[in-house]
C-alpha cells in the first residue's frame, strides 16, 4: 500500500507568487445532487465531481448516477493493472464516440482490441517514431511562418493555431498525400460536434434510453457521416494507386488476422484512421497551449527552457537526437500535464462485485480515474495547484507512484502513443520558445473544461512576439 505524503502545505500565496497557480476548477464542497449535476455536467463535468474526492482514495457516490472514483495509486493499480479484466472500458465510451471511432483500438474490447494493437504496436516503437521528428519541427514551424506574417505582439488564437500544426504533424505522418480534405472536414465539424458530445455524455453517464432526443444530436451525426465518407474516399483512392510508403495507412491495408487470415475490412479502417488522427493531435495541441500559457505566466522558468534550447540546439533544427537532452523543456511538459492534463478522466465498469478498500462496488458500477483529481490530490502532491516543474527533476520524478502522475493511462490500455507524444512536444516546444515569446492577454484567465479533452474555455489567446536575431 503507498504511503501518503503528508498533508499539502496550505501556504498563503505571496503576490510575487500568484502567476504560479494558474486557474483550476472550483470543486463542489458536497456531492451534488441529480438536477445540479446534469446543469455542472453540460457546463464542465468536472464541477461535478466534490471535493471530497480530491482528499479521499476513494469515494463512492450514491448517485444517481452511482459511480465509484479511485484516486489512491494503490487502488488505481488494481483497476487498471491487476484486476484490469474486471473493470473493462465502460460502454460509456462506445456509447459516446462510437458513432466516429466505430469499432476502432480506442473503443473495442477483447480479442478484436487485441488484434488491432498488435497490428498497430510497431509504428510506435521509439526508434521508429524518431524518424518523424522533422515533421515534427516542420508542424510548428508552419505556426511560426503565420506569426512572422503578423506585427510582433499580436494576439491570436494559440489553441487553434496548436491544432492546425499538429494536424499537420499527425497526417502528414499518418496519410499519404497528407489528408488535407479531413483536416478541413474536422475543423468545420469541430464547433457542432464539442457541442453535442457535452449532451451524449450527460445522457450516457445517466444511462438514458439512446433514442431519447437530445440537442446537437443531428448535427453530430451529420459530421461523423461526412467525415467517415471523407476518410473512406481517401482509403479507396490509395487502394487504387498503392504506394511503397511507410504510414499507418500502408500498414492497416497490409494487416492480416493471424487467426482467420482476413484483412482488416474498410470500415474498421476508416474506424482507425479517424482515432488516430484525433487522437493524435488534439492532445498534442492542448499539452502544447497549455504549456505556452504557463510560460507566458512564468518568465523565469521560460528563461531556463529557454537557456537549455539554445544549449542543446545552437542552430538549425531539433533532430530526434537532441529530444533526451532537452531535460528542462520536458519537466515543463510533465507538469503541464499534470495541472492541465489533456485526457482529464478515464472510465471502467465494474464487471462484478468487488471490493476496493473495504468498499463493496456491486456489478455493473461505473469506476472513475479522474487524472485530473489525482494529478492535484491533496494528499498526494505537495502545493498541488502550484505551476513547479522542479517537481519532475529526475531524483524527485522517482520517488513518485506510477500511479499518481499518469497522463498517458497505465495497464495495457495505455496510450500507444505516449512516447510519440512526448517527443513530438518537446520538439514542437523547443522549435516554438527558441522562436518567438508568449504573454499572456490581461483579458481573462482561461479556465480549463472537459470536453473529451480538457480545453480552455474560450479558447487561448496569446500575444506573440517572434525573437530577433539576438534571441530577446
Ligand atoms: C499528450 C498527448 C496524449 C495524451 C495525454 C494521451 C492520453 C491517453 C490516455 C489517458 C489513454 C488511455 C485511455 C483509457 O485507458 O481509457 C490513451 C489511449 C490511446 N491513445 Fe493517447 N494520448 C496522447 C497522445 C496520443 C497520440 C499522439 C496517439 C496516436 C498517434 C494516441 C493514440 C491513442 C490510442 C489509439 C489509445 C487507445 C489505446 C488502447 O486502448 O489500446 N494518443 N491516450
Amino acid at each position: 500500500m503507498l504511503q501518503y505524503h503528508s498533508m499539502s502545505r496550505f501556504c498563503p500565496i505571496e503576490a510575487s507568487s500568484v502567476h504560479l497557480y494558474p486557474p483550476r476548477v472550483m470543486p463542489p464542497p458536497k456531492p451534488l445532487n441529480l438536477p445540479q449535476s446534469f446543469i455542472k455536467f453540460l457546463r464542465n463535468p468536472l464541477l461535478t465531481i466534490p471535493e471530497s474526492v480530491y482528499h479521499e482514495p476513494l469515494a463512492a457516490l450514491r448517485g444517481p448516477p452511482a459511480i465509484v472514483w479511485v484516486t489512491d495509486p494503490a487502488l488505481v493499480k488494481i483497476v487498471l493493472v491487476d484486476h484490469c479484466d474486471d473493470f473493462p472500458q465502460d460502454p460509456l465510451l462506445r456509447r459516446v464516440l462510437g458513432g466516429l471511432f466505430g469499432n476502432g483500438i480506442l473503443t473495442s474490447e477483447g480479442q478484436d482490441w487485441r488484434w488491432q494493437h498488435q497490428i498497430v504496436a510497431p509504428l510506435f516503437r521509439h526508434g521508429e517514431i524518431v524518424r518523424y521528428a522533422p515533421a515534427m519541427v516542420a508542424g510548428a514551424e508552419s505556426a511560426i511562418k503565420a506569426w512572422s506574417a503578423a506585427p510582433p505582439g499580436s494576439t491570436h488564437a494559440i489553441d487553434a493555431d496548436m491544432l492546425r500544426a499538429t494536424y499537420h504533424v499527425i497526417s502528414n505522418i499518418f496519410l499519404p498525400g497528407g489528408g488535407a480534405l479531413i483536416g478541413e472536414t474536422m475543423k468545420r465539424g469541430t464547433a457542432d460536434y464539442v457541442e453535442g458530445i457535452s449532451w451524449s455524455t450527460a445522457y450516457a453517464v445517466l444511462s438514458l434510453p439512446v433514442w431519447l432526443p437530445r440537442p446537437g444530436r443531428r448535427r453530430m451525426r451529420y459530421w461523423e457521416t461526412r467525415l467517415r465518407a471523407v476518410v473512406a474516399d481517401m482509403i479507396h483512392a490509395h487502394h487504387t494507386s498503392p504506394d511503397d510508403r511507410n504510414d499507418l495507412l500502408t500498414l492497416l491495408l497490409g494487416a492480416v488476422d493471424a487467426e482467420t487470415s482476413q484483412t482488416m475490412p474498410e470500415e474498421r479502417l476508416v474506424d482507425n484512421v479517424l482515432t488516430f488522427l484525433l487522437a493524435g493531435h488534439h492532445t498534442i495541441a492542448m499539452t502544447l497551449t497549455w504549456t505556452l500559457y504557463l510560460l507566458s505566466r512564468a518568465p523565469e522558468w521560460e528563461a531556463r527552457v529557454l537557456e537549455e534550447i539554445r544549449q542543446v540546439v545552437p542552430s538549425g533544427p531539433v533532430t530526434g537526437e537532441h529530444i533526451d537532452k532537452l531535460v528542462t523543456v520536458q519537466q515543463v511538459l510533465k507538469e503541464s500535464m499534470r495541472l492541465y492534463p489533456p485526457l482529464p478522466v478515464m472510465t471502467r465498469y465494474s464487471a462484478k462485485d468487488a471490493e476496493l478498500a473495504s468498499e463493496h462496488i456491486r456489478a455493473g458500477t461505473l469506476v472513475g480515474l479522474p487524472i485530473y483529481v489525482i494529478h492535484r490530490h491533496r494528499k498526494l502532491w505537495d502545493d498541488p495547484d502550484r505551476f513547479d516543474p522542479s517537481r519532475f527533476a529526475p531524483e524527485r520524478e522517482a520517488s513518485y507512484s506510477r500511479y499518481q502522475f499518469m497522463p498517458f493511462g497505465a495497464g495495457p490500455r495505455i496510450c500507444i502513443g505516449a512516447a510519440f507524444a512526448l517527443i513530438e512536444a518537446t520538439a514542437m516546444l523547443a522549435t516554438l520558445v527558441r522562436a518567438a515569446r508568449f504573454e499572456s492577454t490581461p483579458v481573462q484567465e482561461p479556465m480549463p473544461v472537459w470536453r473529451v479533452v480538457l480545453l480552455p474555455k474560450d479558447g487561448m489567446p496569446l500575444q506573440v512576439t517572434i525573437r530577433d536575431r539576438v534571441g530577446r
